[in-house]
């Protein structure tokens, strides 16, 4: 059994007290913050001693513990797994967690204010919708939008949905309702479309092209035929940036399209929307502007911490109707008219006061160095792109539209399924080495390996280590399959 405290501190600390325990805090995560960036870019080593360390997977006991053997036990466990702070996790979406937005998470916690109604934090409601406008603005949506900050990209695709229901059908029968989307799509949007009430039928995937952005004949085409069917288009949901490989849809015909055809234009900005900040993003993300909603998740390209996402609606009243506000009796005093209330305008009363962790980040670093970090990573992405060119045994897709860099293996006179039983095992081999982390994905029956540089400390250095882990992977595998030898691993130490 682990030492017990004599005596524990009242939950009610005083700010004297609270101070001495914050100083212990304060040495872990500078420590960690100070370590990590050196550290592997997974580290399993710990795991199984602490899954299975009785004195950590205990229940809670009657007496309180102290605080170091506590953080002790935290430190420990901040430090299996994914290495989020090093910047050399190039798989998924990699977050940053940028540590000044951390500070706005203790403030909170200890201020406590109550986001969910203006009346209960009139100021801190103020800064959030301060935070939505500028994310507004950003985006190049007019000035009757509005928008709620939520815990990431999936909940705010559920309400995106949930206000291009009501808007269309209200509380009509959507059994008919026809959703267009591709196959790029995030599945947060078919999770979404289940979860309110949506058939799976009720998708319809529009095809590709090449660059895997919707083709927008066939598009206008199956809406048509839709149509001619008895069905009810109602939505179309556009990629600003795909998880896959940073695709984005082409915007400005989508929104024509659904103009002429009465659609919801929902766009998935949630790893690219925040391109838009820089010249070469903006660009590229022409017509996002023409969205009746946008998704963005500041916890990806804002480097934010997890747990940020945000809903863009072109009306404020979308949302509000999206939600189906209803005055509770136990609310009766707040009155009836509060347009701006959070709890009105999305599906939380009590929420936690997310907007501080943006507007404390934005206006200490100001927007330039958000601007600047997402320039590099446009830099860096080109950059692996050009050396992926001269990996041997590689093939490079093209050029990326945001910051994922994706490739396979290529191998002479393999066949399909050999090479992706090669890609798959040059990012394992890659990945045992701890250096950078990849991932794969599967598009259309080919297995692709992605290297997606979104976290803040990724630099050029990371992407060199990357790419030479990658060229030894690929030459030991090309080597191996060449000699009819199937265990790779084993000549990459
Ligand atoms: C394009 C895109 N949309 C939506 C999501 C879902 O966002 P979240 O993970 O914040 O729920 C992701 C997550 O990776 C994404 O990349």
């Amino acid at each position: 059994m682990s030492p017990r405290q004599a005596s524990s501190p009242p939950l009610a600390i005083s700010g004297t007290d609270l101070a001495g325990m914050l100083s212990t805090v304060t040495a872990l995560v500078t420590r960690f913050l100070d370590d990590m960036p050196r550290g592997p870019a997974f580290d399993d080593a710990d795991q199984a001693s602490f899954m299975a360390d009785p004195s950590v997977r205990q229940a809670p006991g009657e007496a309180g513990r102290s605080l170091v053997e506590l953080l002790n036990i935290v430190d420990r466990a901040g430090r299996i797994g994914v290495n989020v702070i090093a910047g050399n996790s190039l798989a998924y979406i990699p977050g940053s967690g940028l540590p000044t937005s951390a500070i706005a998470d203790l403030i909170s916690g200890i201020f406590n204010p109550y986001t969910g109604v203006g009346f209960a934090a009139p100021a801190m409601v103020a800064l959030e919708h301060d935070v939505i406008r500028w994310l507004v603005d950003t985006m190049g949506l007019p000035k009757q939008a509005g928008g709620l900050l939520t815990t990431g990209g999936s909940m705010a695709t559920l309400s995106a949905i949930a206000c291009a229901r009501e808007r269309h059908f209200a509380d009509k029968d959507f059994s008919a309702a026809r959703i267009y989307l591709t196959e790029q799509a995030h599945h947060c949007v078919a999770k979404g479309a289940q979860i309110a009430g949506f058939q799976q039928s009720a998708l319809r995937l529009i095809p590709t092209d090449r660059h895997l952005r919707m083709d927008i004949d066939a598009l206008s085409a199956t809406i048509r035929a839709d149509r001619d069917e008895g069905l009810q288009p109602f939505c179309v949901v556009a990629n600003a940036g795909t998880t896959n490989t940073g695709a984005i849809d082409p915007l400005e015909a989508i929104a024509a399209i659904a103009q002429e055809e009465n659609l919801w234009l929902h766009v998935d900005g949630a790893y690219g929307g925040f391109f838009r900040l820089t010249e070469r993003g903006r660009e590229r993300l022409r017509g996002i502007e023409h969205a009746d909603s946008v998704v963005l998740d500041p916890h990806k390209s804002m480097f934010l911490p997890f747990g940020t996402g945000c809903l863009l609606v072109r009306d404020q009243g979308a949302l509000r109707r999206g939600h189906g506000a209803q005055q509770s009796h136990y609310m009766r005093d707040l009155g009836d008219d509060r347009p701006d209330d959070f709890a009105t305008l999305g599906p939380e009363l009590t929420r936690p006061n997310r907007g501080l962790r943006i507007w404390l980040s934005l206006h200490l670093h100001g927007v330039a160095a958000f601007r600047a970090a997402l320039d590099e990573k446009l830099d860096l992405a080109a950059k692996a792109h050009q050396a992926l060119l001269d990996v041997p045994f590689v093939q490079a897709f093209g050029e990326p539209e945001l910051s994922i860099a994706c490739f396979h293996c290529a191998l002479p006179q393999a066949t399909l399924e050999e090479e992706n039983r090669a890609t798959e095992d040059l990012v394992r081999l890659v990945n045992d080495r701890r250096n950078v982390l990849l991932s794969t994905t599967d598009i259309a029956g080919r297995v692709v390996a992605r290297m997606a540089v979104l976290s803040l400390r990724t630099s050029a250095e990371t992407i060199d280590r990357a790419i030479a882990d990658i060229s030894i992977a690929a030459t030991l595998i090309a080597t191996c399959s060449g000699s009819g030898a199937r265990d790779v691993r084993s000549g990459y130490a």
